[in-house]
């Protein structure tokens, strides 16, 4: 384990010892810290058509980074953390109310699921039986079909503790939901910590075998209030290979080494520097839309992926235990958005970075295995680190 990531691990053990030792209070409780404010407070955020109420939580801590999550999709809607010139502003894309959301927009800072990223033709055979689950992306099954995780309204709680502050979100996902076999019990838990970390923590149970692969969708644009595009932000990812896909963006099976092409983002690199390129992957994906497969010596949270923005100065740090990470500029945005604020957003003003398992994995074999089973626990971990150099 390099040195950063023991650190890390360390920090976040002692965080969440604490939060399960002190968190016994599932609801927001009253400041215990002098001169800050309570650091989670809940509202009414909106409700849906039917009725059914949509609650917001937002979590602050003590450098001041505040971040707020709705009940719907459990969205991070913002994402509030300080530039190298110690002004806030907002880094997620996202709405100023209910409506947006409701209006179907890219998966804006939602949990996706049963399956996030895509199944080749919305099918795969599991135990001898063939599902067919709703095509929603070109003949593909994308982010868990027509209705999923990111277009459902969870239940949550929160807590605090000494050092940080988080919301549980769980959600029932029933037998033959949008195809999937097998009742699934989800819970997702968003931390933020006084390290200016946000840990995600997603946990599942099933009664019968299904696939599972859960991801956090935000579009960040570390600029700051989406005021520009994302293409002087420098990537750095831990992958050596990726997984190259056909025109519909399935892998084809290969695990293809980065070596010599625009996928090469071992070293720091402006996303747009070679975006442009021509070459068939960049063609098919109208820029990148590649899960990256990470390199890593353990099994546990290790580094996946840096982004700086070098005109205010802010860092982002990921860490998972994933095999894979979808790194996604933006293709699809095309100015037809008004989000936060009244900003447009225009092409390429938010990128996602998706800690996953390959697509398709139900369909190759020859990949990480996504079937959970009846008696295992899915649980998995990714670390949002902010900075400013
Ligand atoms: C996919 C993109 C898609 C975007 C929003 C990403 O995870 O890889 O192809 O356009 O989600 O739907």
């Amino acid at each position: 384990m390099d040195p950063i990531t023991m650190k890390l691990t360390f920090s976040l053990a002692l965080t969440l010892l604490a939060a399960n030792v002190l968190g016994g209070c599932q609801r927001a409780t009253p400041d215990k810290t002098p001169g800050m404010a309570a650091r989670v407070s809940q509202a009414t955020y909106g409700r849906m058509p039917d009725g059914v109420q949509v609650d917001g939580y937002t979590l602050r801590n003590s450098k001041g980074t505040t971040m707020q999550v709705i009940t719907y999709g459990a969205i991070i809607t913002s994402l509030r953390t300080v530039d190298a010139q110690g002004e806030f502003a907002d880094i997620v894309l996202g709405f100023d109310s209910l409506d947006g959301y409701l209006h179907d927009p890219p998966y804006f800072g939602a949990v996706v699921g049963r399956y996030a990223n895509r199944i080749a033709k919305g099918r795969f055979t599991l135990d001898g039986h063939e599902y067919q689950l709703p095509v929603n992306n070109g003949p593909n099954s994308l982010h868990g079909g027509t209705r999923g995780f990111d277009k459902v309204v969870w239940q949550a709680t929160s807590f605090e503790n000494d050092s940080s502050s988080g919301v549980v979100l769980s959600y029932t996902s029933s037998d033959g939901e949008m195809g999937y076999p097998g009742r699934l019990d989800v819970r997702v838990t968003y931390t933020l910590t006084d390290g200016n970390e946000v840990v995600v923590d997603y946990f599942a149970t099933t009664d019968k075998a299904t696939p599972i692969n859960l991801s956090q969708h935000s579009y960040f644009n570390l600029a700051g209030d989406a005021k520009r595009d994302i293409l002087g932000h420098q990537l750095r990812l831990a992958a050596s290979r990726y997984t190259p896909v056909d025109s519909t963006l399935i892998p084809t099976g290969e695990l293809a080494s980065v070596e010599g092409t625009p996928f090469d983002f071992r070293t720091l690199t402006p996303i747009g520097a070679r975006i442009g390129e021509s070459n068939q992957q960049l063609t098919f994906g109208i820029g990148y839309d590649h899960n990256f497969v990470l390199d890593r010596e353990t099994s546990g949270l290790s580094h996946a992926a840096q982004v700086v923005e070098p005109e205010s100065g802010r860092v982002l740090d990921i860490f998972t235990d994933q095999p894979g990470i979808q790194f996604y500029s933006g293709n699809f945005l095309d100015g037809t958005i008004t989000g936060k604020g009244g900003r447009v957003y225009q092409h390429r003003y938010g990128f996602c970075l998706e800690t996953q398992h390959f697509p398709d994995s139900p369909n190759h074999a020859e990949f990480p295995t996504t079937i959970l089973r009846p008696g295992e626990e899915y649980k998995s971990r990714t670390v949002f680190r902010f900075g400013s150099n």
